[in-house]
């Protein structure tokens, strides 16, 4: 009787371990199969794809999870200028231009060069004093005319010309010290009303053609000049398109940051900023920001997309 009594003991104990043991293993197996890493993997990811997206945020995975499997979807979320809700937009505007790396999709989705130059245009925010963006896709309004216009000395610019108030102190400044290295930095367009642009615009398109035109050209309520923050830069013996030849431009590229201005349509940009290369025109942004664009190395419609507008 003692031993039957033994042996019922022993099978209790038994099987609680066998119900612990299974157990354990079941609630393992449920979680697994409720995990982000099992759903990642139904859906198609690899296991090196799915070590790079369980790193990311909460919101981020589950994006992720809500979508199809996509090749390029690791690839763009690891760029540094990716912007969660333009994430499908990146997508369709890779599968369709498979020659694109990840970094330029990322750029042209971000500041809209994927659609037709002067497609949609918008009326820009005017919420920051030096912050505006101007460009194909943004414009002013026809009878904008900043308040603060001052007159500039010759000195410094040619007769006529006019640029807002902060902006000409910082102008001063920089022409002041190149001067200190004997190079001279002249103003030849500065501020331009929508008229003047219209006039411009329209002559350049008569005398060239309507490509040529928009490649240098910005159509009426879409120059920067009309912000009264764009100056077209030049030497006393160099014109606008030699400019880039000379001593002074070398000098701007190393400091004209350090005085709130950056070159706003560079080499090899022209696919985002829908200009040419222009050696000759700067704008001013603030010390800050030209500082940090300086340092990013990017320009101010893909700043203003991630840094400003996102
Ligand atoms: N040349 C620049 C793009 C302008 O016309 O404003
Ligand atoms: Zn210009």
């Amino acid at each position: 009787m003692k031993k039957v009594k033994k042996k019922n003991v022993l099978m209790v104990v038994i099987l609680i371990v066998i119900l612990i043991i299974g157990g354990g293993v079941g609630i393992k197996t449920y979680k697994y199969l409720n995990s982000d890493e099992y759903h990642l993997k139904e859906l198609g990811y690899s296991e090196k794809e799915i070590k790079t997206i369980l790193k990311m945020e909460k919101k981020e995975i589950e994006t992720i999870l809500d979508l199809e499997y996509n090749e390029h979807m690791v690839s763009l979320f690891q760029e540094k200028y990716f912007i969660l809700s333009n994430l499908n937009k990146y997508l369709d505007y890779k599968e369709k231009n498979k020659e694109k790396n990840y970094t330029d999709t990322v750029a042209i989705i971000n500041v809209g060069a994927d659609k037709d130059w002067y497609g949609e245009p918008k009326a820009t925010k005017m919420s920051d004093e030096y912050l505006i963006l101007v460009n194909k896709f943004n414009y002013l309004e026809e009878g904008y005319t900043p308040e603060d216009l001052v007159d500039m000395g010759l000195q410094y610019a040619f007769s006529g010309k006019k640029i807002r108030e902060e902006v000409y102190t910082a102008f001063k400044r920089m022409v002041k010290d190149a001067k200190k290295e004997d190079l001279t930095i002249v103003a030849n367009s500065t501020f331009r009303t929508y008229d003047y642009q219209q006039g411009l615009y329209t002559r350049y398109k008569n005398d060239y053609g309507k490509e040529y035109a928009d490649s240098y050209a910005a159509r009426p309520g879409h120059s920067e000049h009309q912000t009264g923050l764009a100056i077209d830069v030049s030497t006393l013996n160099s014109t606008m398109s030699n400019f880039e030849e000379t001593d002074e431009f070398a000098w701007l590229q190393e400091h004209a940051h350090e005085y709130g201005f950056i070159l706003r349509y560079p080499k090899g940009k022209e696919f985002l900023t829908g200009y040419n290369y222009e050696s000759w025109h700067y704008r001013y942004i603030g010390e800050e920001v030209a500082n940090e664009i300086h340092t990013l190395g990017i320009t101010f419609d893909e700043y203003y997309a991630y840094y400003i507008n996102k």
